[in-house]
């Protein structure tokens, strides 16, 4: 094969998956790499495939043409053992592939337990990157001046896996970063996560993939994985002489302005309605027996619509929230939340 259909191929690619291929751009986590071995494992299955049966049906097509006016077609006997080999053979292959692709999907689904959180908010037409501490970054983009901003856009370090809880303040983006083969709708009133772990320095394309009015194609950003210590160095410099105030601290004002600690300890103790103490991330169980996970949806949920999923042993007594508190105030009140352990 000529080395000049070696890329077409995608050869290269299973051989060293962080260089970009024909079909596929760099893979910069390990996550990206698993993804382009299933792209290609599944490739090549189909290659063959393809070669093979179109192949066949051109051979049979010319070796048993009628070859002259009148030529009777010649009378065909089936084999069981033939057609359990091309069912058999195949299942284990798609079996292959499912298992693959879960593989992949259960990995995505999954944020390792010690992720950095970074909140992404995406608005008509720009991101917002929210860090723990409460230092917000917005999107940037220089080349080729596309970008209406020109902010620091995500930075985060090299090494570490990061969580991305993303929503959006207007209608559906989406947060697209080909180099780590993720890409997840950003939706508002409610939040989507996905994750990744860049483990070399570099510079990452960000894309808004999902089709949101006029500046749509500009909506892009950077991301920027720094060494550990030029991370810790950029945060610094970041924060600066005043301390930003951290979602944390923010919501832990508004618990108290809405009146929350009227019905909610923080300690443990059950008041009117339930302690939000430890509860991040654990069980509930509701009235009617049903269980649900405790993550940022169902905080959000319970603060908008209280009486939507009522904590069973609790009276639905919590008013809604609802047009009273904004976005901003409500992720902030879930930092709170999620500190309480
Ligand atoms: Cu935001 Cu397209």
């Amino acid at each position: 094969m000529s080395p000049m259909l070696m890329p077409l191929l995608g050869i290269r690619a299973a051989q060293a998956a962080e260089k970009a291929t024909f079909w596929l751009p760099p893979a910069a986590t390990e996550y990206a790499k698993q993804t382009d071995f299933t792209f290609y494992f599944i490739y090549w299955i189909d290659l063959v495939f393809f070669i093979v049966l179109m192949g066949a049906t051109l051979l049979f097509t010319l070796k048993y043409r009628q070859r002259k006016e009148g030529e009777k077609t010649s009378p065909t006997k089936g084999s069981h053992a033939l057609e359990a080999v091309w069912a058999i053979f195949p299942t284990f292959l798609l079996f292959a592939m499912f298992f693959l692709g879960f593989q992949g999907w259960i990995n995505q689904a999954v944020p390792p337990a010690d992720a950095m959180d970074i909140r992404v908010t995406g608005q008509k037409w720009n991101w917002t990157f929210q860090y723990a501490n409460g230092v917000t970054t917005f999107a940037n983009v220089k080349e080729g001046g596309l970008s209406e901003y020109d902010g620091e856009g995500l930075v985060v370090p090299a090494g570490k896996p990061v969580r991305l809880t993303m929503s959006s303040v207007d209608v559906i983006h989406s947060f697209y970063v080909p180099d780590f083969r993720i890409k997840k709708d950003v939706i508002a009133n409610r939040y989507t996560v996905q994750w990744f772990q860049a483990d070399e320095p570099g510079e990452h394309q960000v894309y808004c993939t999902e089709y949101c009015g006029t500046k749509h194609s500009r909506m892009l950003s950077k991301i920027r994985v720094l060494a550990p210590a030029d991370y810790d160095a950029w945060m610094k410099a970041q924060v600066g002489d005043g301390q930003p105030v951290s979602p944390e601290k923010a919501g832990e004002k508004l618990f108290a302005s809405n009146g929350c600690t009227g019905c909610h300890s923080v300690d443990g103790s059950a008041m009117v309605g339930p302690t939000l103490k430890g509860k991040y991330g654990a069980k509930e169980t509701l009235e009617g027996g049903a269980t649900v996970d405790i993550d940022d949806n169902y905080i959000r949920e319970s603060i908008m619509v209280p009486a939507a999923k009522i904590v069973a042993g609790f009276p639905p007594a919590m008013p809604a929230f609802q047009g009273r508190l904004s976005d901003e105030e409500i992720n902030n009140l879930i930092a709170y939340i999620k500190s309480l352990q």
